[in-house]
């Protein structure tokens, strides 16, 4: 295993994702060897916190996960604490010093990832900062890393990417999207470009509908405040559903890197559909959880801890994309995501068209049962495909059958974290399970005309009761078309 030598300074290192998501992963790849001894990691934040005291929170962090308390130790050794205001100019001179220390220390090479795990309004101001107090150095690479969201709607995205295209270059900055970073999402290429079976069925001719399904079994939790700005249009589908559409819809690439499949994927995007705003309601619908009809523990969403009483967020939406090229005209890709659905799930149905005709008399039904490919995401890892075989006994009835295969690490044991997945590529430079600009570009068109359109008129909510799969208008969008929602058990 190659040693990634780098020094990464993580602004928001105080904060609920370093805790839950990066300490945890950079130990992964500690114990892994990537991250070895070469390597120092500073956090930064508002709060005013000793090195001591930051190495408690970097082990508490890493839990279950230490191999021992002396290597959690060692690996808690090489991170660095700096309190530190965004705004100010003299931290970064501090920030600047400390970093050249520790690459002396360390022996870094000049390596330099910016992590920016914090709340957006401040992302301009530090890479700018980043720039004037000469952080960057004149050897090594320099990479910055963004979580989302990358703006509100696509003019502040632009004004945000200019913001940082001053100071960084396009193939220096790594916008996190985690479901990329998610073994199976990477295992849709996969699926598609390495079976004849499928590759070959995978267009208009064949499939009859797609379903995604991103659905969730918790409420807000105690993110109201943050949710209450964003709604599930832009915490999910402006990002992780129309990701995962991409990957579906586009064309195989010549080669499998970085620069072909990002192509690609920025043709898929440039070939959804973007609908006029009087057409928004017979595409997209929303939905807001109410209390549980069974459970008296589940709340509903306007009472949550920092939600208004008459908040009309939706944390339910469901849509109807169309996709206008020779490949998929006439195909709905339907897609549905919610909070406080019955059950934690991420799957994707691929249903095939029927046989031209049905030679078989089934006493309940008409038709054959469509042949349906399931990708499950998670929890449950795997694949699952819906055929239709003869019923054992006399006469020639079908039944349907299901062929499966679920990942043995269904219990997250060996599938890596997202975030070490992701965080791995960016120590190697390899921007492939990143969003680029053009993407994120395109996905705010899409999503604006949306939520332009929804500002418009008061939904009715809440609508849906929480623990069930969403308001009944979300099953009336696909009965408009004589469809009906797949959710494989
Ligand atoms: C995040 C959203 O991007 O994705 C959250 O902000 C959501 O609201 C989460 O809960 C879902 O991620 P996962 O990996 O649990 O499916």
């Amino acid at each position: 295993i190659d040693e990634k030598k780098a020094l990464i300074t993580i602004f928001g290192g105080t904060g609920d994702l370093a805790k839950r998501k990066l300490y945890p992963s950079l130990y992964r790849l500690y114990r892994k060897g990537y991250l070895n001894k070469h390597f120092a990691v500073i956090g930064t934040a508002r709060r005013e916190w000793s090195d001591a005291f930051y190495r408690e929170v970097v082990i508490e962090s890493v839990g279950d996960l230490a191999e021992s308390p002396a290597h959690v130790a060692e690996f808690a050794s090489h991170f660095y604490y700096q309190a530190h205001n965004v705004t100010d100019t003299e931290h970064y001179d501090k920030l600047k010093e400390l970093s050249e220390t520790l690459d002396a220390q360390y022996h870094l090479d000049g390596n330099r990832v910016f992590y920016l795990a914090m709340a957006p309004s401040f992302f301009g101001t530090i890479t700018e900062h980043i720039k004037t107090q000469h952080l960057l150095t004149d050897h090594g690479y320099r990479h910055l890393v963004i979580e989302k969201p990358f703006g509100h709607d696509y003019e502040s995205a632009t004004v945000l990417n200019e913001q940082i295209r001053k100071v960084f270059e396009e193939d220096e900055i790594y916008r996190i999207d985690h479901y990329l970073g998610k073994e199976m999402i990477q295992n849709i290429s996969a699926v598609r470009f390495a079976n004849t079976l499928f590759e070959s069925l995978w267009n208009n001719r064949y499939i009859e509908n797609v379903q995604v399904t991103l659905s969730e079994a918790l409420g807000v939790e105690e993110r109201g405040g943050y949710y209450e700005t964003s709604g599930a249009l832009l915490d999910m589908v402006q990002n992780h559903v129309l990701q995962v559409i991409s990957l579906l819809v586009m064309e195989p690439p010549i080669k499998l890197t970085d620069a072909e499949i990002r192509e690609e994927k920025i043709r898929a995007l440039r070939s959804i559909r973007v609908m006029a705003s009087n057409e928004v309601n017979d595409y997209f619908v929303r939905g807001q959880y109410g209390p549980s009809e069974t459970d008296p523990t589940l709340k509903g969403y306007r009472q949550e801890e920092h939600v208004a009483p008459d908040s009309t967020t939706e944390t339910f939406v469901a849509g109807k994309i169309m996709v206008d090229n020779f490949r998929w005209k006439g195909v709905p890709f339907y897609i549905r995501t919610g909070k406080r659905m019955k059950e934690r799930g991420t799957q994707i149905n691929i249903h095939f068209k029927n046989v031209p005709m049905n030679l078989f008399s089934n006493e309940d039904q008409e038709n054959l049962c469509p042949n349906i490919l399931t990708i499950f995401i998670q929890p449950t890892e795997g694949f699952s495909m819906r055929l239709n075989a003869k019923k054992v006994g006399q006469g020639l009835h079908t039944n349907p059958i299901k062929l499966e295969y679920l990942n043995p690490t269904d219990k997250g044991l060996n599938t890596p974290e997202a975030y070490e997945k992701l965080i791995l590529d960016c120590l190697n430079g390899d921007s492939t399970n990143f969003t680029h600009w053009d993407e994120v570009a395109l996905s705010w068109k899409f999503v604006d005309v949306i939520q332009d359109t929804w500002k418009q008129n008061q939904p009715d909510f809440p609508n849906y009761a929480s623990g069930t799969m969403g308001p009944a208008c979300s099953d009336e969008l696909l009965a408009k078309n004589g469809h009906k929602w797949f959710w494989n058990e």
